[in-house]
């Protein structure tokens, strides 16, 4: 079998708990994501999302295991793997094309200065934004255009690796709705491979092909690996009509509502990897379609 694009390999963390001893957010965690793929991770706050997005990022080190992305050991910040948080991360100080400019120029270090340009309008008008906006100052933009501008950012790098922490969080229900419909658009036309945590099912199941879910911690655990069949192009309005939408949906409700807590707190002395469910015709089946290597 081919060696999957980014593999987690037994990734453990543990954080001083204040108190003497010592916080085991989880153990033995093992999956992986194929070249392309948009996975989402869903769990309830505080169980690690964030920890495991800062390991893959490079911000952070496990306590143990290995990170290995395209035959490589992930060691240390880079730009092969682009980050968008929670609160946009854009440079105060620059102006909107500026913000795209000095990333592209960094990550292209060749480019004339016309090409840097041109790739970063290319993708910020990708996301919906226009000459109008470009020579402000973040400052001076809305949330959702500020959001706008960190993902034009991120594709713009084309990283091996898109991270996607709750980048929506902070937006209101409309905005976050047209930017997820704008991320889709600009996804559907790259082959980017995308790693994004939520903790809202809808989002997820819109943009995912796959849904890892992740029970409470300590000793959380990435318990099960759902599989998003419903067709793509997905808009908002159709996917509510697919006959596996609402099993699927009510299979993430009752793990975030009841199993996340149930499955709590089992300490993962074995490699832990996800239970593949895969739903086809409104049923799942668990286990027995190995699609992908995880
Ligand atoms: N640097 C740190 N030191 C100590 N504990 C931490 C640190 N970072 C996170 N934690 C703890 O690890 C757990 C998981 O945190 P986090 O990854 O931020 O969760 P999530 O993103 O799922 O909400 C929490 O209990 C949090 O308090
Ligand atoms: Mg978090």
């Amino acid at each position: 079998m081919p060696k999957p694009y980014l593999s987690v390999e037994r990734m453990t963390q543990r954080y001083p708990d204040g108190e003497g001893g010592e916080l085991t957010v989880f153990e033995n965690a093992s999956f992986s994501v194929e070249k392309g793929e948009f996975v989402v991770i869903l769990g309830h706050s505080g169980c690690g999302k964030s920890t495991i997005m800062n390991i893959l990022s490079g911000l952070a080190d496990a306590s143990m295991g290995a990170v290995i992305m395209d035959g490589e050991e992930v060691s240390g910040p880079s730009l092969e793997r682009g980050v968008v948080f929670q609160n946009y991360s854009l440079l105060p100080w620059l102006t909107t094309i500026k913000n795209v400019t000095f990333a592209v120029r960094a990550r292209n270090p060749t480019w004339s200065k016309e090409q840097v340009l041109a790739h970063s309008k290319k993708h910020l008008e990708m996301v919906g934004l226009n000459e109008e906006v470009f020579n402000r100052k973040p400052s001076q933009l809305s949330g959702g255009m500020r959001q706008r501008v960190s993902i034009a950012r991120a594709f713009a790098i084309s990283p091996k690796l898109l991270l996607l922490d709750e980048p929506f969080g902070a937006l209101d229900a409309l905005t976050r709705g047209t930017i997820q419909d704008e991320l889709l658009k600009v996804w559907a036309g790259t082959n980017q491979t995308v790693f994004m945590i939520t903790h809202d099912i809808d989002e997820a199941i819109l943009l995912a092909d796959r849904i890892l879910l992740m029970t409470n911690g300590p000793f959380a655990r990435i318990a099960e690996s759902v599989d998003i069949t419903i067709p793509r192009p997905r808009t908002r309005t159709e996917i509510v009509e697919h006959p596996n939408y609402y099993s699927i949906r009510n299979h993430l409700v009752q793990f975030l509502g009841k199993r996340s807590k149930e499955l709590a707190g089992q300490t993962g002395a074995e490699e832990n990897r996800p239970e593949i469910v895969h739903y086809e015709n409104t049923k799942p089946v668990r286990g027995s379609k190995p699609k992908l290597a995880s």
